[in-house]
């Protein structure tokens, strides 16, 4: 069965030549960090790759020196903690999928990395799935343990909600409304799933550019070739 359609909302990077917006990815890193981390894992970005996009080398660092990795074995053949670099990834919730199961009564959060590129509706659907927990209608059995939500498929989910008015506190002073975290976390996110996104957008613009270009030298050099036969 189905969740409700989610509405289509005027995400900021959405159209053809709009980037994303940096200072939301950075307080939407925030959310996730403080928020959505207990849970879930964000495998495929690393410490390098925020960077310049939502934060500055020297923030990176600082923030990656503060988890503590296993690596090794040294000459010793021993395994050891050391501070966070870089080239390290963000840390994981679990060691594994049992121990993520156990915390959350059999249901596995998933990795948010590619989270909305892998799910219909994307970025709108996260978004109204986070703000959209209500009560059920009468009638809806729901079971121990699970939460309304009508845009879930099925509508019965097991994270509870999570977000709720002033939860975390921007530095930027951006008041932590409970849908201005989802917009936040939902950009964040959005980044994660698509790097790229920015660079893939000028260089569209650039192509157009170009070709528009060539097609306009190439129609006026036909023109003037052709032009000596009536
Ligand atoms: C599922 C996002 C916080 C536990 C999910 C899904 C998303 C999501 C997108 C997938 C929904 C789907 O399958 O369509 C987030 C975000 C969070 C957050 C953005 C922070 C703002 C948390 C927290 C917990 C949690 C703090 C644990 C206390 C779960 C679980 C599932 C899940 C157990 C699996 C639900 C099911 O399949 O029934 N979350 N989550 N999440 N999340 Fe979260």
């Amino acid at each position: 069965e189905e969740g409700l359609h989610p509405a289509q909302y005027p995400w900021s990077h959405g159209g053809l030549l709009d980037s994303f917006d940096h200072a939301s990815i950075r307080r939407g890193y925030q959310v996730y960090r403080e928020v959505c981390a207990a849970c879930h894992s964000l495998d495929r970005i690393a410490w390098r790759n925020l960077v310049g996009v939502s934060h500055t080398v020297d923030e990176v660092k600082a923030m990656a020196e503060e988890v503590e990795y296993e690596d090794g074995p040294n000459d010793q053949g021993e395994m050891f903690q050391r501070p966070g670099k870089l080239s390290d990834y963000l840390p994981p919730p679990y060691p594994n999928e049992e121990a993520a199961r156990a915390s959350n009564q059999g249901a596995l959060p998933p990795d948010l990395s590619l989270i909305v590129k892998a799910r219909h509706g994307g970025a709108d659907y996260i978004f109204s799935l986070l703000t959209g927990y209500r009560d059920p209608p009468a009638g809806f059995e729901i079971r121990e343990g699970m939460n309304y939500n009508p845009y879930f498929p099925g509508n019965a989910i097991s994270m509870a909600r999570v977000l709720f008015d002033g939860l975390v506190e921007y530095d930027d002073g951006t008041p932590a409304t409970t849908s201005q975290m989802a917009k936040d976390v939902v950009t964040f996110l959005n980044w994660a799933a698509e790097p790229e996104h920015d660079e893939r957008k000028k260089a569209g613009l650039k192509a157009v550019i170009l070709f528009s270009a060539l097609t306009a030298i190439s129609l006026y050099v036909k023109r003037h070739k052709w032009s000596i036969i009536k």
